[in-house]
């Protein structure tokens, strides 16, 4: 069998319904269905909803991404479907749509990890070709992958493509997740780590002190749990101070925009450097000459500046996709991995026993 070169990716792991259009590694569509605003009256992902909500935007999506492509169903050469981790009954219906079309147009399917997805968005171009942030030949192994997302805070070292060994992780909530319960307490939308980041511009982020913690640990794992409880206990006191300030006794009292931004300014540089600093570890323990960086709080701006700062001590290199709709949960990476791994025995060769697999873990 020839190596497919247009690949349809499709991603349904969480609350976004997303499908792309790859030639070879360069992106031609990538299209992605929010369903922010469906979650967000419950502060979180709810499963059952999400699901309905895939399976009534699939369709649109779809067309949409062939549309953004400039190709028909016939042009499509093989496909390349999410199959964990991620929600099992989100995932269900991204595998059953890949399935039908595989079927119908009679082309192979393969299934690819959500994290693989991730760190692989770093090898997709432009539709040009023109913008590109590393080929696959360039990569120097071992290298270290970080993936930050609102499921999912990793420390991967990358053996070789495909095999993955985790170094790091959180032990109890993710970054992005940190970073959504963080501006929910600050009365920020939802999901809100691109608010809070955005407030902390105006902000001081030596204003208030917030843990950062698991230095001692002796390992790579980082935690992000206390400080979610660190900044519910200073915003409870800031309210009592500001109570004890005004006379009237009904109301609580609200936190001025000068404080409110100080909190998101603090909390955002407690976040990276608890970050950062593992990372700043793994690279003197392992000499690391590469680091990927993929997941939605890669979009984060200061991230990625400490993140460049330290690699650049280390006489590393920094490297993330080209655009940030790449480091997002997005269908385009997942193509794109398909692309880098297609070759027969990546194919699956019982459709009627693909399954999706909410906890897979990353091959070794
Ligand atoms: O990878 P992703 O699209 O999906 C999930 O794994 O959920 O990541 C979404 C996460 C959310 O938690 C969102 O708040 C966070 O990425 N995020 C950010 C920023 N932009 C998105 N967190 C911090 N700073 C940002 N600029």
């Amino acid at each position: 069998m020839k190596h497919p070169k247009i690949i349809l990716g499709i991603d349904t792991s969480c609350d976004d319904t997303s499908v792309g259009v790859t030639h070879e590694r360069r992106v031609l569509a990538n299209i992605i269905s929010s369903q922010d605003e469906l979650h967000a009256p419950w502060g979180g992902v709810v499963p059952n909803l999400a699901r309905r909500a895939h399976e009534a935007n699939f369709p649109a999506v779809y067309a949409a991404a062939l549309d953004q492509a400039g190709i028909t169903e016939t042009d499509i050469e093989a496909i390349a479907v999410t199959k964990g981790h991620g929600l099992a009954i989100a995932l269900e219906v991204g595998i059953e749509q890949a399935k039908q079309l595989a079927r119908r147009l009679n082309i192979p399917l393969m299934a690819i990890h959500h994290s693989e997805g991730h760190f692989m968005a770093n090898f997709a171009q432009d539709e040009s070709g023109a913008r590109a942030p590393i080929d696959p030949e360039q990569i120097i192994f071992p290298a270290l992958a970080i993936l930050v997302a609102g499921g999912q805070t990793q420390l991967v070292q990358v053996n070789e493509f495909g095999h993955y060994e985790v170094i790091g992780e959180t032990v109890d909530d993710a970054i992005g997740e940190a970073f959504d319960k963080g501006a929910r307490l600050l009365g920020l939308g939802y999901p809100g780590g691109a608010e809070l980041a955005q407030t902390a511009e105006q902000g001081n982020p030596q204003a208030f002190q917030l843990p950062r913690p698991m230095r001692q640990s002796g390992n790579l794992n980082v935690s992000y749990a206390g400080l979610k409880t660190a900044l519910l206990r200073l915003v409870r006191e800031l309210q009592a101070k500001a109570q004890a300030n005004i006379d009237s006794q009904s109301e609580p009292a609200e936190l001025s925009q000068t404080v409110i931004a100080d909190l998101c300014a603090s909390f955002q540089a407690a976040a990276v450097e608890t970050l950062t600093y593992k990372v700043e570890l793994a690279l003197e323990q392992f000499g690391y000459q590469q680091v990927f960086l993929g997941g939605g709080v890669a979009a984060n701006q200061l991230l990625k500046e400490s993140l460049s700062e330290i690699t650049k001590k280390h006489g590393a290199e920094l490297i993330f996709p080209y655009t940030t709709q790449l480091c997002r949960d997005n269908a385009a990476m997942i193509a794109v991995t398909g692309w880098l791994k297609a070759d027969e025995n990546e194919f699956v060769t019982n459709l009627d026993e693909l399954d999706r697999d909410p906890q897979w873990t990353l091959p070794s």
